[in-house]
């Protein structure tokens, strides 16, 4: 399975990842989260991609565009991958197009997760994600059994920067303006399903199992 998972900041992309990822033993590609890694390391990438990531903006498209380039060539990737964040602008989208066809691989779906602008305001003040772990939470939609705890290994819930009210206004625009185009781009290419991400957690994943003819 080699699908792509499209929707503005808050629309359970990496919550819809996570779990598609154990049901088809297949590696969530984030670019968000690798980018988040190399800021944590201090790397020169880090160090470069930070501001942009801070200020709510997109990294440039040839790093992300390297990254990706380079994530989807490790045998992890071979049986499938879930895309997750990229592409998030046309001309990454061309170089994913390129890639693919360089490595002989085919996109199975892109499958678009749609859900209303404050709904996403009041998802991303209220996420938390395992500082050890990764595990993602919603204080109110998806809350952990202990308050700032992970149930999965206990570590400390943290928030992350970019996600302050102001930030997440400027990443909805850039979604806007930059992503949402390739809503079409994906739909002339005849590979694009459209889910209500304003739906419970457990029926998004239903329905993205329906559209993907798994379920
Ligand atoms: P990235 O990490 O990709 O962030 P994003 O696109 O803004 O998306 P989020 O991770 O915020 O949302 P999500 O859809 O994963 O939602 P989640 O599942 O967590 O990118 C961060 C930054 O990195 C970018 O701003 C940019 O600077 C840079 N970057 C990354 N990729 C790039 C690229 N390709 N090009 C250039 N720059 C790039 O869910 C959110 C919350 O809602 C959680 O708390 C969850 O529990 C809850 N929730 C999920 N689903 C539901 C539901 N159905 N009902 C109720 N609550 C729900
Ligand atoms: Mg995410
Ligand atoms: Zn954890």
């Amino acid at each position: 399975m080699k699908l792509i998972l499209l929707g503005p900041p808050g629309a359970g992309k990496g919550t819809q990842a996570k779990m598609l990822t154990d049901l088809f033993n297949i590696p969530q590609v984030s670019t968000g989260d690798i980018l988040r890694a190399a800021v944590k390391e201090g790397t020169p990438m880090g160090v470069k991609a930070k501001g942009f990531m801070d200020a709510g903006g997109l990294v440039p498209d040839e790093v992300v565009v390297g990254i990706v380039r380079e994530r989807l060539q490790k045998p992890d990737c071979a049986a499938g991958f879930i895309l997750d964040g990229f592409p998030r602008t046309v001309p990454q989208a061309d170089a994913l197009k390129d890639t693919l066809a360089e490595l002989g691989k085919d996109l199975d779906a892109v499958i678009s997760l749609e859900v209303d602008s404050e709904a996403l305001v009041e998802r991303l003040t209220g996420r938390r994600t395992c500082r050890d772990c990764g595990r993602g939470y919603h204080i109110k939609f998806d809350p952990p059994r202990v308050a700032g705890k992970c149930d999965a290994c206990g570590g400390e819930l943290i928030q992350r920067d970019d996600d302050k009210e102001e930030t997440i206004r400027k990443r909805l625009e850039v979604y806007q303006s930059s992503t949402e185009p390739l809503i079409s781009y994906y739909r002339k290419a005849g590979l694009l399903g459209t889910i209500d991400g304003m739906q419970d957690i457990q029926v998004v994943k239903k329905e993205i199992l329906a559209a993907l003819s798994v379920a």
